[in-house]
């Protein structure tokens, strides 16, 4: 027996869950961003002591795993998305022992733990960065992507980078180091180099990792934009778009030649053989991916990812400049979006649903309507439409009480690494003015989903008893946990409720999906069916009264499941009127 496969017996007793094949469809992930998540003592910033004290909350909401982004040792110059040692907890995080404890806490409680596993880049700080650099001839010198400068190009000057790539987050996609006179490539901040995966020891090394952190009872891994692993040959210069200051390195970087075989090898040489294998839940973040090849990735046969976090339907209100040029959403769009997912993956392959994350702004901000006429029954409705359909469920902390975008207005309020660079790009390079900068940044910056969760109306929303990290927002008052956990017609009981039907119903979990009304511009619908038994949702996501025809998609009759507003719901028989925002679920027997 190696030790890869002793440490997933290892994991297997501890954490004791059942784990038939495929578990995760009848399953709900719950994300914590442990910063804004709850602070335990008192720094202002959250930390795993401060989760630990809220397992109650995330066991009533009855979710079946946590995804808990990145708590590693880390400078944090992306929030832990730039790792200085990947087996340790930062001590502003807590310690191992905090991190055995709620591992511990959560099997208790029937929930599994999957880490946040960042490994297209470390940190500059990491050791293995630091002896990268210290010399061209170090042995760990390949473990990461350096180049010379462009032929003919004073080393160090601009435009000497050896391509034209530009980095995620602003600027050139290469630093340059004077130490050994070469640039290393850095797909985000230049705090964040990127590894070399062709190179089969720095693969060894994070397979060892990973398996480190399997001995230790974790159930699987969110692998952090995992599509960008592989390079391709030459790393050519990208297009240059109208208006762009650098080149497209996309194509390049992204779904490369070597990919499918990384994945495969990690699933292989972490995750021991099939049986073991399916104990552990693996979603691998892939931005610009296309449903051909999350087909690929995510069939089971190939063992590569149980899922993937597609980027299609976060894209439908970004302009051609991008997340910081919005345009209004268009219903249409983001159904069809959604249609094409669910279609392309009905037979083989897996879906995973989110509308938000650490990375996005609020739900019902983006998706829904904020104001305090709509947001509960919003919040709601886009809960509904989300969870029932094919696919894994993936709530990010705070969506379960409908909490909002907060407010970003002066360049001050904001703390993302992505949004500052932004601003000093566009406003010192671009020449852009402030005013026409600032609004598409507290409309799409990430900020506005990382501020502190809202426990009660005590100051600072009793996520700290210091100074937070970010102001809170300021509507905590009004939406917090306190208020909605024992309040049965909560958005947060609405959550709860959907978790239990995707246990509950085999239909919800299992059943096919077909949508409807694609062209209507106030109406979500689908059906699901699965043997004799149908389910139809109709949700309605305007603030204006709608109206479907429900017997032209064969449905007279049946019994309601679920409905986000207290009084009365509408009937089936004729046209269904559905009011502002409602959303219905209804279940017959025959399909
Ligand atoms: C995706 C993560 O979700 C995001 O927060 C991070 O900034 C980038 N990857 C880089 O790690």
């Amino acid at each position: 027996m190696t030790a890869a496969d002793e440490s997933v017996l290892i994991t297997t007793e501890r954490s004791g869950l059942p784990a038939e094949r495929g578990w995760w469809r009848k399953a709900v992930v719950y994300q914590i961003y442990p910063r804004s998540f709850a602070d335990s003592n008192g720094d202002g910033m959250g930390d795993i002591r401060g989760i630990i004290e809220h397992l109650d909350h995330i066991e009533k909401l009855g979710v079946d795993v946590v995804w808990l982004s990145p708590v590693y040792r880390s400078p944090q110059d992306d929030n832990g998305y730039d790792i200085s040692d990947y087996q340790d907890i930062d001590p502003m995080f807590g310690s191992l022992a905090d991190l055995d404890e709620l591992i511990a806490g959560l099997h208790a409680r029937g929930i599994r733990l999957v880490m946040d596993l960042v490994v297209n880049h470390t940190s500059d700080e990491h050791p293995w960065f630091e002896a990268s650099r210290s010399s061209k001839d170090d042995p760990k010198r390949d473990w990461y992507v350096w180049r010379p400068a462009r032929p003919g190009t004073v080393p160090g000057e601009p435009g000497a980078e050896p391509n034209n790539w530009g980095s995620i987050f602003s600027g050139p996609a290469w630093e340059y180091d004077e130490r050994t006179g070469e640039y290393y490539l850095h797909l985000f901040t230049r705090k964040q180099p990127d590894l070399n995966w062709e190179n089969p020891q720095v693969r060894r090394a994070v397979h060892d990792m990973m398996r480190w952190w399997v001995a230790r009872g974790v159930d699987g891994f969110r692998m952090d934009v995992i599509n960008f692993i592989s390079k391709v040959d030459g790393l050519p210069d990208g297009e240059v778009h109208d208006g762009a200051l650098f080149g497209n390195g996309f194509p390049f970087f992204a779904g490369g030649p070597r990919l499918d075989e990384f994945l495969a090898e990690i699933n292989r040489e972490v995750f021991g053989d099939d049986e073991e294998a399916v104990r552990f839940l693996t979603v691998g973040e892939m931005p610009g991916s296309t449903v051909e090849q999350a087909q690929l990735y995510t069939d089971p046969a190939r063992r590569e990812v149980d899922m993937i976090f597609q980027f299609e339907h976060m894209e439908v209100d970004e302009g051609p400049g991008g997340k910081f040029d919005p345009r209004p959403i268009h219903l249409p769009e983001l159904k069809r979006s959604l249609a094409r997912w669910q279609d392309g993956l009905a037979e083989n392959g897996w879906n995973s649903l989110y509308w938000s994350n650490h990375d996005r702004p609020r739900a019902v901000s983006r998706f829904g309507d904020d104001s305090e006429e709509y947001r509960e029954v919003s919040a709601k409705a886009l809960g509904t439409v989300l969870h029932l359909m094919r696919g894994t469920p993936y709530v990010y902390q705070g969506e379960e009480l409908g909490m909002t975008n907060t407010v970003l207005e002066r360049i001050e309020d904001f703390r993302d690494v992505e949004s500052l660079n932004y601003f000093r790009e566009a406003t010192e390079v671009r020449g852009q003015d402030p005013a026409e900068v600032l609004p598409a940044l507290g409309y799409a910056g990430r900020d506005n989903s990382r501020t502190p969760v809202q426990w009660d109306d005590s100051s600072n929303a009793g996520f700290t008893v210091g100074e937070p990290w970010i102001a809170v927002t300021p509507n905590y008052r009004m939406i917090n946990a306190a208020a909605q956990v024992d309040d049965p017609a909560s958005v947060f009981s609405h959550y709860r409720e959907l978790v239990r039907l995707r246990h509950e119903l085999p239909i919800v979990s299992d059943g096919t999906l077909t949508m409807h009304l694609l062209d209507d511009e106030q109406v979500f619908a689908y059906s699901r069916a699965l043997g004799d038994e149908g389910l139809l949702v109709l949700a309605n996501l305007s603030g204006r009264p709608a109206r479907v025809d429900a017997s032209a998609l064969g449905w007279t009759e049946g019994e309601v499941v679920l409905t986000n507003l207290p009084d009365g719901v509408p009937s089936l028989g004729a046209e269904v009127a559905l009011r502002p925002w409602e959303a219905v679920a209804w279940r017959r027997r025959h399909a």
